[in-house]
């Protein structure tokens, strides 16, 4: 007898087997809108509609509480978009920020090599290779053409700061936001008085002029990313960096993500970037694969010591228990502030048949559904249960995002709440206009259950506090 293979824990469904499932309840429930669609859109950009742009929030939020507010060794920073350009040459950006990239010589489109069809395994010497097109017999994947050899692409943006666009006012729009901690390390070290180790942390959008973006709010050109810095003594760095692994994933566990669709993924040498001595990926098993979800990265010394050479600034740290200077290490958390929201909305994607109907719920974290609770009417005809309804909402709407609908029957208005992630729903019914009660329905078991009206709001509160409570 032999025995069963062991389970491959990389065979794992995805929440959601087609990625137009999320890409069309996002464009018909108000989550994401191709950006300047009147105008037939802008490739990989794209807009955050009201219940979006709720939880979009509601995870940078999250994200700042655990890494900052949380943190008695971490600060925040909020930096410019545009910089010095001498910190991209520094960076290491202008020489080496690139993709190796081929051009279709019949609809001469782009496409970064390695995620041509043949071409997805090959090392960074094999995709910059001449011969490599004719090697492999790669065509263009849309148009059968043929194309020419890997040439490397820049991803940097670029514009011109002041009214003369000349070489001399090019500016680059950040490619990532670490840049802005790095330039900025002496003066939060000076004003926040922190010892080694710690942390600087911020959120804001970063630019690409990606080759071949997709994948719905995967990958733009226009993103936002959630990036920590972690400044550490050089010989910690490799323990701290193996510390942070598993914080990290944790925090996406603790807001719903499905543990068995994460993994690591360690970065094999030939791919590293630039400025990485290693990189560990946080993945995510997405519809169209396990792709990276966050990145965390040992920058060594890179980034401090080139700045503080270009610069002529002394960016060392100066140990007082030792009495040594030093340029400290860099830890690095790099989250994505557009795929973690997808992330979170994808793993919270429910499909069920309740009385032979279709039910689509979001069972988001409560601290990341757009709206924490619906107030709706049994009978909009009756003035009195609307205008309970709406003093109930009124009182929630001081603390948390409540919204009123009456715009359905209450089978629809709940089924509506479902499929946006709303926790609760709070029933006004003509008996509540006698016995001063009303129904709080739960969104995952479905459950309702009769409370005073005057309990509403600290019955919610209460447990979005539990629900913090355990992701916390
Ligand atoms: N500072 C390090 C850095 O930028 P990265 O792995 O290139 O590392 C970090 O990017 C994270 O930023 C990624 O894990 C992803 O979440 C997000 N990100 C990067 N490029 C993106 C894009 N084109 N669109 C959306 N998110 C992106």
């Amino acid at each position: 007898m032999t025995d069963a293979p062991a389970p491959d824990p990389n065979d794992v469904a995805p929440a959601v087997a087609e990625l137009e499932t999320i890409v069309s309840l996002s464009k018909r429930r108000g989550f994401v809108f191709p950006s300047s669609e009147i105008y037939g859109g802008i490739n990989a950009v794209w807009d955050y509609g009201p219940l979006g742009v709720e939880l979009k929030n509601n995870v940078k939020r999250a994200w700042w509480r655990a890494m900052v507010q949380e943190r008695d060794d971490i600060v925040g920073l909020d930096a410019g978009i545009l910089m010095h350009p001498q910190v991209w040459r520094t960076s290491g950006h202008v020489a080496e920020f690139s993709d190796p990239m081929v051009e279709c010589e019949t609809d001469h489109k782009r496409f970064r090599v390695d995620e041509l069809p043949g071409a997805e395994d090959l090392g960074p010497a094999e995709l910059l290779d001449p011969g490599i097109v004719a090697r492999l017999g790669l065509r263009c994947p849309v148009d059968g053409g043929p194309l020419s050899a890997p040439r490397q692409f820049n991803l940097m943006l670029k514009t011109y700061l002041g009214p003369v666009e000349e070489e001399a006012a090019i500016v680059y729009l950040r490619p990532e936001t670490a840049q802005g901690i790095y330039v900025n390390f002496k003066n939060v070290l000076a004003t926040s008085r922190k010892k080694l180790p710690f942390g600087i942390a911020q959120i804001g959008k970063a630019f690409r002029n990606e080759i071949s973006p997709g994948n719905f709010v995967f990958r733009m050109r226009e993103f936002e990313q959630m990036e920590m810095q972690y400044f550490v003594r050089p010989e910690a760095a490799s323990a701290i960096f193996e510390e942070w692994l598993p914080r990290r994933r944790a925090w996406y566990e603790r807001y719903g993500v499905t543990p068995s669709r994460l993994r690591f993924r360690e970065h094999r040498p030939d791919e590293l970037a630039h400025y990485a001595k290693k990189a560990i990926d946080v993945e995510y098993r997405f519809p169209f694969g396990w792709k990276e979800l966050e990145g965390i990265h040992n920058r060594g010394d890179f980034d401090l010591g080139n700045h503080a050479r270009a610069s002529g600034e002394n960016l060392q740290y100066f140990d007082p228990a030792t009495e040594e200077h030093f340029i400290p290490w860099i830890v690095e958390t790099s989250a994505g502030g557009d795929r973690a929201p997808f992330t979170f909305l994808i793993d919270a994607y429910r499909e069920e048949e309740v009385r032979g109907e279709k039910r689509v719920s979001l069972a988001l974290h409560p601290d990341l559904a757009p709206y924490k609770v619906a107030v709706l009417p049994l009978l909009k005809k009756r003035p009195e249960i609307v205008d309970l309804c709406h003093k109930i909402k009124a009182d929630l709407q001081r603390h948390t995002m409540a919204v009123y609908d009456d715009t359905a029957a209450i089978g629809k208005l709940y089924r509506r709440q479902d499929e946006i992630g709303t926790p609760w729903c709070v029933t006004v019914d003509v008996d509540s206009l006698e016995d001063g009660a009303v129904t709080v329905r739960d969104r995952d078991s479905m459950a309702q259950e009769r409370i005073p009206l005057e309990g509403v709001t600290r019955l919610i509160l209460d447990r979005l506090d539990a629900a913090r409570a355990e992701a916390g």
